[in-house]
């Protein structure tokens, strides 16, 4: 019977359990988003994990939209990362970069000339952008025009190289989580009335761009997806998700990637009411590896990969505490629990220092 230590192929990469660490912001970047040695320290205690996936990187100065957090657009950010993916490597791990653009989950003193943000459409979200001085409130972004998304989906194409330059095993393009391909994805946020707006097929065209480019710059089996039907996380929602992600889904089919990486319900605030939406119709749906994630303990997860609900499971808050998560896992042990004031503050305390 599968279970979490029952090995698997992933594209081009031989995982020796299906245990995922779930891609973490936790704001602890050098200075203009490189990473430091405190980072691939964080990274190398984790590495028995079947795959780790990075936390999110910026894939352009627009794309930033925390403070403290990782790029992947230059090469001093590349040589950071380049120590990051030796020490994984070094101890047998296998590790993807998330690639991330914001949109307009940023601020105007996180942008390069203290740009307003930009999205789809100008629809300020509700809540408030993590910056160098403090929470702010989110404010209106621009519009794109339609002529600059060929250059942004030319930024992920570049940072997706640069990734494989650094020495990581993939890339994961993160559409989940209300950032922007998520805000071209859903009707509350994308109003658009060109070629990227309105109908599913044309809200779709940017992820489908972007997965395309990113697919021809590394290969599609270094390549995975995330996405978060039910999220409600940085204030977006939609009309039909279900039809909407049964779509994303056929769309994504054909291309062959490593995996899709699904978010299923809400996060950050799991007592919000999500619309309904049928995980196990989207699972039959995908021809490839379906990695499950949220709110996920050993013994769920290891029924959903028993019953063939999933392939892998990435676990995220248990990957703060429980450096060893499989070793606690194989073990039987208690785990340990995250404290939640560290997440995202802080030096190696709530970081590199859990036993
Ligand atoms: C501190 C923290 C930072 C996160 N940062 C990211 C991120 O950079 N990219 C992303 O896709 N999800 C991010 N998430 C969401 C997690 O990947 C995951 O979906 C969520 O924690 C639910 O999984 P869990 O119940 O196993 O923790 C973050 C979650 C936490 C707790």
């Amino acid at each position: 019977m599968t279970g979490l230590f029952t090995p698997i192929k992933l594209g081009s990469c031989d995982l020796p359990n299906r245990i995922v660490m779930a891609p973490m912001t936790r704001c602890r970047i050098g200075a203009d988003g490189v990473p430091v040695e405190l980072n691939a320290t964080y990274y190398a205690q984790r590495t028995t994990a079947g795959l780790i996936i990075s936390e999110a990187c910026a894939i352009s100065a627009q794309g930033v939209g925390y403070a403290n957090t990782p790029g992947i657009y230059n090469e001093a950010q590349v040589e950071g990362w380049r120590n990051v993916t030796h020490r994984v490597h070094n101890k047998g791990g296998v590790i993807f970069l998330q690639l991330w653009h914001v949109g307009r989950i940023s601020h105007p003193s996180l942008q390069p000339d203290g740009n307003l943000p930009v999205a789809p459409s100008a629809i300020r979200p509700t809540g408030e952008a993590f910056t160098y001085d403090g929470l702010l409130p989110f404010v209106t972004p621009r519009a794109l025009e339609a002529e600059e998304i060929a250059g942004i989906v030319a930024d992920y194409r570049n940072a997706a190289k640069r990734a494989l330059d650094a020495g990581f095993d993939g890339v994961e393009i993160h559409a989940a989580n209300g950032y922007l391909i998520d805000q071209f994805l859903r009707s509350s946020t994308n109003h658009r009335e060109d070629a990227y707006g309105g109908s599913i097929e044309n809200r779709l065209r940017f992820l489908s761009e972007v997965v395309s480019t990113v697919c021809e710059a590394c290969g599609p089996t270094r390549v995975g997806v995330r996405l978060s039907p039910q999220n409600s996380f940085n204030d977006i929602s939609d009309d039909d998700p279900q039809t909407l992600f049964d779509r994303i889904i056929d769309c994504l089919n054909p291309f062959g990637l490593a995996y899709v990486h699904i978010v299923e319900g809400v996060i950050h605030s799991p007592d919000k009411i999500a619309p309904p939406f049928n995980y196990g119709k989207l699972r039959v749906r995908y021809q490839g590896r379906y990695m499950a994630n949220n709110g996920y303990d050993k013994k769920r997860a290891e029924a959903a990969l028993a019953s063939g609900a999933a392939d892998l499971i990435s676990f995220g808050r248990p990957f703060i505490a429980n450096p060893d998560l499989p070793d606690r896992f194989a073990g039987g042990v208690a785990l340990a629990e995250a404290d939640q004031s560290t997440f995202y503050t802080g030096d190696e305390n709530g970081y590199t220092n859990y036993p």
